[in-house]
């Protein structure tokens, strides 16, 4: 689907306005939402003509939405791409028509020359903070501590780089464990789908670690209908902090909440209209992030705005 909005009709700029092509890459998840949300609104308030595209979770809707901002001369392409790999041939074309691309959220393993910018969060990063929460808890655990992982979509940036953070910082501690690891696809329908099976084969498990509060969600869902108390019997440790995913962390229902913002609309404006008007910018732009434990979740709630 392609949508134009924003910017150039509301302002009465006309022709003038900056023309962002912009390829999402689905409505999987709150955080998603939230990401599309502030990237239209954004786009409003800085009065830049947005053509907007939903991927639907395939990078070869992506690919035909790139190809087709390139032919509709777009001043810059910018895009949360689905996978890491497989970018090379139509960035080379972006290039070959002289469109700069802003990549937003999630990294690509294309040559950097490619791209102007990297705008996101530091996935290894929050992977890490989720791991140092599990070291912490278990610090006096003298048995085997047995974790489920249920992973993002299979060869995107946060599903590799969220694992790979996790994975080394408990490895600080042999008993912390992970069972079973398990792709969720990012979902919360998924995330049930799979943490139904995995404790069908895992009877001890004490831990959830999911790669996004959807997932989460969704596991909590099982784990309540298996007879089991989320939060006590099972701990859960996500990422996001999403709306949804606070409640359950303030209801005692999570543990812990590594944030990861979808707001990134006000910075790829901004990084757009300097790309358009050639002046140079980072080539990685890390997003500020936080995180929430219980009590944190229910003070931060009132004014969480997705
Ligand atoms: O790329 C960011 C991730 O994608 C978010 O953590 C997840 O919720 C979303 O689907």
């Amino acid at each position: 689907s392609l949508t134009a909005c924003g910017g150039s009709d509301d302002t009465g700029s006309g022709s003038d306005a900056l023309v962002l092509g912009f390829s999402q890459v689905g409505a999987e998840s709150g955080w998603r939402t939230a990401n599309t949300l502030s990237i239209q609104e954004s786009a409003k308030s800085a009065g830049v003509e947005l053509k907007f595209s939903d991927a639907q979770q395939k990078q070869e809707n992506q690919i035909a939405a790139i190809r087709s901002f390139i032919k509709q001369k777009v001043d810059v392409i910018g895009f949360s791409p689905v996978v890491v790999t497989g970018w090379d041939a139509v960035l080379k074309e972006a290039k070959a028509a002289d469109i700069p691309v802003v990549l937003t959220d999630r990294a690509v393993d294309s040559d950097p020359s490619l791209y102007v910018t990297f705008l996101g969060s530091d996935f290894v990063e929050e992977g890490q903070k989720a791991g140092q929460w599990l070291v912490d808890e278990y610090e006096d655990a003298k048995e085997p501590v047995n974790i489920i992982q249920l992973e993002g979509t299979v060869g995107s940036a946060p599903a590799i780089d969220r694992k790979k953070g996790f994975e080394d910082t408990i490895a600080a501690n042999p008993n912390l464990k992970v069972v079973a690891s398990q792709s969720g696809d990012f979902t919360r329908a998924k995330g049930k789908e799979v943490m139904q099976a995995l404790l069908k084969a895992n009877k001890d498990v004490d831990v959830l670690f999911a790669h996004n509060d959807d997932m989460g969600l969704g596991a909590l869902q099982a784990i309540e209908e298996a007879g089991l108390k989320p939060g006590e019997d099972i701990k859960i440790v996500t990422i996001d902090a999403v709306k949804d995913g606070m409640q359950a962390l303030a209801d005692g229902k999570f543990n812990f909440i590594v944030e990861c913002s979808p707001l990134l609309g006000d910075q790829l404006m901004e990084v757009a209209k300097k790309v358009d008007a050639g002046e140079t910018v980072e080539k990685r732009i890390i997003t500020v992030e936080t995180v929430f434990d219980q009590a944190a979740a229910k003070e931060a709630l009132p004014n969480r705005k997705y």
